[in-house]
């Protein structure tokens, strides 16, 4: 198995300098605004489409073989559309299991996220960590394979949350959401084994560090929490080299669902230099005949 799915070694960096690249940045839904705000920061120069498939959301509950097909699809119709330099699959759920099929349809470079072992047993004193995603990227062999390569001395006890990621757009939409959900959510996460506890907690969806501020403060102790955003932009950065900055960079966002946004929402999607707002209808088929 290759782990290379994060790093996209196969990619060399872009020719430079380059003129100012399009980045599209994608997810299910609002969880890559975590990612997003750090490849901004990272690659002020770029012009950003951040594309939500909340026609999709959540991707934790798909078959393998529909998440495939669904992100290709909605993948075609975006680089058609918006023509990006480099795409960020900003989502763990798709790329522990879509990354070569994109990589094997699409020209340009991919970069995903996937699930912090590496780090996370650098970072471990007590040996044990826990990793808290969708259930979806808790099954892939994918993640399994990434244990048992750099994790294999420790204990890593693998959490699959069937709601936090709808809880964090909750909030994220200005809806209340109840610490005692998310006290439920993470509490798994938090082992003791004869005198040691979990130490290390690594957020294997990218929804969840926008909600990393409640689950610091609903944890029974205190862990280190793992966000690999900072090392997915540090990697889009490497890749595309510094942008010879012509005109002030634009960014956007688009959505798969005609549904409406409400104010809350787009105050936050502003609040990440988003205001510019599209919607590209694109139905799940079961969706759409009603089932
Ligand atoms: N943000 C996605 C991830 O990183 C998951 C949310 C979903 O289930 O769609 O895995």
């Amino acid at each position: 198995m290759q782990h290379d799915l994060l790093a996209g070694t196969g990619y060399r960096p872009l020719s430079l300098p380059r003129t100012q690249p399009t980045i599209l940045v994608f997810d299910s839904g609002l969880g890559g605004l975590s990612v997003l705000s750090q490849v901004t920061r990272a690659c002020p120069g770029a012009n950003i489409v951040y594309a939500a498939d909340d026609a999709g959301f959540p991707y934790g509950r798909l078959p393998e073989a529909a998440l495939v097909d669904r992100v290709l699809a909605v993948m075609e119709r975006l680089t058609s559309r918006f023509h990006p330099d480099l795409a960020v699959i900003a989502c763990n759920t798709a790329s522990t299991l879509v990354l070569p099929a994109l990589r094997a349809r699409f020209a340009i470079p991919f970069v995903g996220t996937v699930p912090a072992i590496k780090p996370a047993a650098a970072e471990t004193r007590t040996g044990l960590i826990s990793l808290l995603a969708t259930p979806g990227t808790v099954a892939r062999d994918y993640t399994r394979g990434l244990i048992e390569t750099y994790a294999a001395g420790h204990e890593v006890t693998l959490v699959g949350a069937t709601r936090l990621a709808a809880l964090a757009e909750c909030a994220l939409k200005g809806e209340p959401v109840d610490d005692e959900a998310i006290r439920g959510e993470i509490a798994s996460c938090f082992v003791e084994r004869e005198g040691r506890r979990t130490d290390v907690v690594t957020l294997s969806c990218t929804h969840y560090p926008l909600l990393l501020e409640r689950m610091k403060r609903l944890a029974p102790w205190p862990v280190t929490w793992i966000d690999p955003a900072p090392a997915i932009a540090k990697r889009v950065a490497d890749l595309l080299g510094p942008a010879a900055l012509l005109l002030p960079p634009e960014s956007m966002a688009v959505f798969t669902s005609g549904t409406q946004l409400c104010d809350p929402l787009r105050i936050a999607l502003a609040g990440y230099g988003l205001a510019q707002i599209t919607i590209e209808p694109m139905p799940l088929p079961s969706r759409s005949t009603g089932c």
